[in-house]
Parts: structure tokens; sequence; C-alpha cells
């Protein structure tokens, strides 16, 4: 069966729906500017009849793509032959029942869940999309890719465009970056410029970048990425034996996990796989809310896809009038023009969706938390657990309800923010390293066993 049957690129305004074939590299809609789709012909597709069947992959684990968290569940994603899919070991993932930190945060025990993206191969959530969009590239013949990038996913470009021997350049902004990520993308072998400028900046400059040289762009504007990205719904479902939970709680940033969440359970639930879609809650940091002020004070909204534009064009124009950069130090979601807006707008639609903003000293005391009572995670990431204490506080979330965190980046990402928080006693989980002379009497009256 040839693969343009299975599925297509369809533009997301209901006015315009305009196809193309998935043989081509587009970004935006040709024919109106707005973002695009991946839609399956499902009735081409042999999409198992229970989530459940799924579960029979576990035992073939020495098939590639069946070790593959993302491709496990290839007939969901179903744009490519397997001959072009490609793995590096993604989705290696757990979601984790945690009761200590339930308890210290005021909800039931075996309530909280935490779905540890760092343990993907580049040490984020970036992997689950990289795997789907570099198998979009190798099955169209790319030769040469190009990111913008907060450091995850220019650290997972780098190392995907090298095992499948593409070339590869990032963008990022001067002194903008953890310095995990930096890392990665100078190791793993990718051109790394460095624009004085923020994220918005960079991911400005990549779009026209991509226009003159046409080159394969692997920021979430690729719908091929977000396919891959809906696996991390699908493994935590797995994860809770299949059920699905109340809540998902995500932070938000260029809202591309966002944006594939809402898809991942809209199209699992047209396919009777599931029959409840859970809530979305998408946590913002302050510095950095674009969505929040948009969404619950601007009153935008996803409208059937007729979204008040003029909202959006007047508030990016007091952003520019005003030269605002966003502050956070959650550095991976510093973003004031998340490209995938109205796709996320759909999501919070689609799965009755709130959006809140939390403080830079709230993330990091969720940050010390996820640390002490569970496997860590990058500030961003501890997000999630600000915005839940806000929402239990508030009344939204009940301490019964059934809640899963996206950690999406691993705690070794950012090693500073972690550092700095713990020596200089920034919060009240601080935990400070004791200096003390090299005496074993000294040593001894410091300790208590
Ligand atoms: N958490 C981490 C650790 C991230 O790196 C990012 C995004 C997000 C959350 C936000 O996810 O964009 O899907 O809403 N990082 C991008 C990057 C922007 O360039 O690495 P989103």
């Amino acid at each position: 069966m040839k693969t343009s049957n299975k599925a297509c690129q369809e533009c997301i305004n209901p006015d315009c729906k305009a196809r193309f074939d998935c043989s081509q590299a587009l970004f935006k809609c040709p024919r109106c500017g707005e973002l695009l789709d991946i839609r399956y012909n499902w009735d081409k597709i042999q999409v198992p009849n229970r989530l459940d069947e799924f579960a029979r992959r576990w035992a073939n684990r020495n098939n590639r793509l069946d070790l593959s968290g993302v491709w496990r569940f290839r007939e969901l994603i179903d744009f490519c032959d397997d001959k072009d899919r490609v793995t590096i070991g993604e989705g290696q993932t757990i979601l984790q029942q945690n009761d200590a930190l339930a308890k210290q945060i005021g909800l039931k025990p075996g309530c909280l869940h935490l779905e540890y993206e760092g343990l993907n191969p580049s040490g984020s959530f970036k992997d689950n999309g990289m795997a789907a969009a570099f198998s979009h590239a190798k099955m169209i013949g790319v030769k040469s890719s190009i990111c913008a990038s907060t450091g995850n996913t220019s650290a997972s470009v780098a190392l995907y465009a090298h095992s499948c021997s593409i070339k590869c350049t990032v963008f990022i902004g001067s002194g903008r970056i953890a310095f995990g990520k930096l890392s990665q993308a100078m190791d793993y072998g990718a051109q790394t410029i460095q624009i004085k400028g923020d994220f918005d900046d960079c991911m400005h400059q990549v779009q026209q970048v991509c226009k003159k040289l046409g080159m394969y762009l692997l920021n979430s504007l690729n719908p091929f990425r977000l396919e891959g990205q809906k696996t991390i719904m699908y493994r935590i479902i797995e994860q809770l034996g299949w059920q699905v939970p109340d809540w998902i709680i995500v932070p938000g940033g260029n809202l591309g996990n966002s944006s594939a969440f809402g898809k991942a359970f809209d199209e699992l639930k047209l396919l009777g796989l599931i029959d409840k879609i859970p809530r979305l809650a998408i946590i913002n940091a302050t510095g950095a809310d674009t969505l929040t002020d948009l969404v619950n004070n601007k009153g935008l909204t996803w409208n059937a896809g007729r979204t008040d534009n003029s909202i959006i064009d007047s508030y990016y124009a007091d952003l520019t009038k005003r030269n605002f950069s966003p502050h956070t130090c959650a550095s991976a979601i510093e973003i004031s023009r998340p490209v995938n807006l109205k796709k996320c707008l759909r999501s919070i639609d689609i799965c009755n969706g709130i959006v809140r903003a939390v403080s830079d000293e709230e993330i990091c005391d969720a940050k010390a938390l996820v640390g002490k009572y569970g496997l860590g995670c990058e500030p961003a990431s501890a997000a999630t657990i600000a915005g839940l204490r806000h929402l239990l506080t508030e009344g939204i979330i009940k301490p019964t309800e059934k809640i899963a965190c996206v950690l999406t980046g691993h705690p070794l990402k950012d090693p500073d923010v972690t550092v700095n928080y713990h020596k200089d006693q920034q919060g009240q989980f601080s935990n400070a390293p004791i200096e003390v002379d090299n005496d074993l009497e000294k040593i001894i009256s410091l300790i208590q066993p």
C-alpha cells in the first residue's frame, strides 16, 4: 500500500483544509499559512481493536521497532514504511507512582504519577518527536536539518541527525541555554550558532533560513514531530494498565506537547480505543506566560478553528512595542510567541483544558521536591508540580483524582539551577553542602546517624 494512501498533511484552518502529500516538507500551509496536521485514513490502517493489544510487542523487544516506545504504537502514527522508521531506543520511560510526593502536596496515595521523559537517549521528551520527524526526513531524502532551540530540541536533533547521517545546524539564544544541553549539541557534532537574542528571535530566523536554503526544519512546526510526541500519552495509559488518568499536567513552552496530546486523545476516542478524555492542565512560567494571559485574561479560544486572530496580533504587537523578552529560570520554556498556539487551543477544547502560570520560586521548590521524593527533573518539568499545587489549592483538582505529570527533561540538563538553589539556600527545600576541616572528630560531630 502506498503510504500516501494512509496519511496526508492537512491545514488546521477549517476554511482552508488544504491537503498535501506526506512526500513534501511543509511547515505551514502553502495556501493560507496556518499550521498543518497529519491526517490518517484509518480505513487503510490496521489499528488494533483494543489498546492492550500493543502489549504483545513487549515480548518481541529484539525487534528495534517493538523496542521503541514510539514505534511500538506504529499503527497510530502510520505515515511511513518500516524501512524508513528511525529509532535510537527512545521512549524507554517510566511512569512512577509517587506516594511520598503525593502526601507532601496533599494528594491521596495512588493518585500521583510522574512520567520521566528525561530517561530518553538525549535526556528529554524531544526524542519521541525526533524519531518520527527524522523518519519523515529519511523517507523524503533530506540531507540537511536545522532547528531553533532553548536547548533540548538542539540536543535531540543533533543526536538523531548524526545517527541518520544528516547534517545539522542549531540556533540557540546566546546565554539562554542550560549548560547540559549546550554540551550535548556540541558533543553530538551539530553546527551550533549562538544568536544574540532570545528563543523567539531564533525561531523567527530559522524559518527565514529554511525558506532561503530549503533546509529541513525540526521545530514543532513540523507536524511529523508531534505525531511522535503523541506516544507519551500512549505510554502513560499503558503504564496505568491501559486506563486513562483524570488529569495530564504538562509544562507549556512552544506548545508542541500540549498540541500533540490533545490530538492523541481525540484520535483514540474517534477510534473507540478510549471512552474518556482526560483533562489537560498546561503550566507556563510567569515570566513567559503568553498562553495564560491570552486564555485566562483575553478570552482567546479555539472557536472551532476560527480563533480570533486580532487578539493574538494585538498581543504580539504590544510585546514588540515593549521590546519584551521573556525571563524564567526554567529556560526550556522561556518563550513568548509559541508557534503551536492554535493547536494548543484546540487541545484545550478537546480536553476541557486549563492554563496556569507559576513563579520561578514555585518551580524551584517543586523541582527540589521531585528530586527529594522522585528521580529529579529539570526546572521546566517541575512547573507541572508547582501548577498541580495551585490547582489543588484552588480546588480544581481533587486529592483523589488520578494525575500524570509529564516530567519533560532530565535533572542533569541544568545543574546550575539545582546547585544555586541548594548552595545559596534559595528555597524552603534547600539542602546545602557543609564544609568542614579535614579532621575526623569535626567530621563525626556533623553526622547524625
Ligand atoms: N520542558 C522541556 C524540558 C522543554 O525542553 C520544553 C521545550 C518544554 C518543556 C516545552 O514543551 O514546547 O512542547 O510546550 N523545549 C523546546 C526546545 C522549546 O527548544 O528545547 P513545548
